[in-house]
């Protein structure tokens, strides 16, 4: 099974071709455009880039890879390095790896020369959900996570879930958080689908695999279209697609990106404070609650961690870029699919609300 989703931006069309076991063929079709390219690779898929044959006619760079690695100094020692192969404005760069190493290449090959193609290869099951989709990149800083980068979309995204079989069950499980937050935003029929298949997807069954990468891309491609910049302040902001993260990467901050929380547990801790939250507001029924926290129990996503409600916490989030004065904006949810914006909420009052 093939499937295609087709993105048309201001600055780029391109497609996003989703296929299993295609990795190696995709890789001599796009090598053999006589382009000047820089692989970029993560450490733990080494093993399948080195089943393309041609590897080593090529440069590439491999890295260890985890929230560390987006950082200034990987990027600056990434970036010296890339010149020092010598590029040209016509060069490309492929990055395949998960959503960190995606995040790092799309910054780099968005500041290098003031911009050189890009080619995403995800190789986490978060990664072909969501990062690489979107065109979103950055690298953290001490003040919080993200707050450096660019808007820049890639040349074209190979998504390949075979690649996934080597993925530990936890980072499955952090992808599969990022499909649920899809689902509970826009499509509460895919959130009863994902109860009846999250089995199957856990067991990576290519089929069910496929029909979940597919919808989760073609709700965030709406919300992309919508509003590609983030600029608009309503129901159809691109930013309803951080539900759950705004305690998720506060939480994500205070544990100084180590390993303590992968992404989609911070979201999912996140998702469960923001729908508790629309419930303590009446946007939410408490049955609606109590279903997206059983099934976030079931598939054992966390809902809780012991530092979630910390000084610090609340002290993060009134320090993001997004928030002034205390007053934040927030992603509620009024029912399983709908989620909506809601501005300038006290940060005071969300305290209350959930102690
Ligand atoms: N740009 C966006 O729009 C966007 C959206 C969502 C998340 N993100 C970012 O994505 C990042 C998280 O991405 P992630 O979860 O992919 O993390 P990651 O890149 O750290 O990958 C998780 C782990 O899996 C390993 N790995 C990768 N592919 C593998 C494979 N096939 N087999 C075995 N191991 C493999 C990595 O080495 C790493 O140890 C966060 O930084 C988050 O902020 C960005
Ligand atoms: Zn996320």
């Amino acid at each position: 099974m093939k499937k295609t989703i087709k993105i048309s931006t201001k600055e780029q069309n391109y497609s996003i071709e989703i296929e299993n076991n295609s990795i190696i063929k995709k890789l001599e079709k796009i090598t053999s455009n006589q382009k000047n390219t820089i692989f970029l690779v993560d450490k733990k898929v080494l093993k399948i880039f080195k089943k393309f044959r041609s590897y080593k006619k090529f440069n590439y760079i491999s890295l260890n890879c985890s929230e560390q690695i987006k950082s200034f100094k990987v990027y600056e020692n990434i970036t010296q390095k890339i010149l020092k192969m010598g590029i040209d404005r016509n060069s490309q760069i492929i990055a395949i790896g998960g959503g960190t190493l995606g995040d790092l290449s799309g910054f780099i090959a968005s500041t290098i020369m003031r911009g050189i193609d890009l080619i995403l290869i995800p190789t986490t099951l978060l990664s072909q959900v969501d990062s690489s989709i979107g065109g979103k990149n950055g690298i953290n800083t001490h003040y919080g996570k993200n707050l450096v980068g660019t808007f820049y979309q890639p040349k074209l995204v190979i998504i390949d879930p075979s690649v996934l079989k080597s993925l530990p069950l936890r980072e499955i499980r952090s992808g599969y958080s990022e499909i649920i937050k899809h689902s509970i935003i826009n499509d509460g029929k895919f959130f009863n689908w994902l109860e009846k298949n999250s089995k199957l997807i856990f067991d990576l069954k290519p089929k069910i695999l496929i029909e979940a990468i597919y919808k989760s891309i073609n709700i965030k491609k709406k919300f992309i279209l919508n509003d590609e910049k983030e600029k608009l302040q309503n129901k159809y902001s691109r930013s309803i697609l951080n539900f759950g993260h705004t305690f998720g990467h506060a939480l994500e901050t205070y544990y100084n990106y180590n390993k303590k929380l992968t992404h989609g547990e911070a979201i999912s801790i996140g998702m469960s404070i923001a729908a508790k939250i629309s419930t303590k507001l009446n946007y939410l029924s408490f049955k609606n609650y109590e279903k997206i926290i059983n099934h976030f129990n079931k598939n054992k996503l966390p809902t809780f961690d012991k530092n979630m409600y910390n000084k610090s916490i609340f002290l993060i989030i009134k320090k993001d870029k997004k928030n002034f004065n205390g007053l934040i904006n927030f992603v509620l949810i009024n029912k399983i699919g709908n989620a909506f914006l809601i501005n300038r909420l006290n940060l005071e009052d969300i305290k209350k609300i959930i102690k």
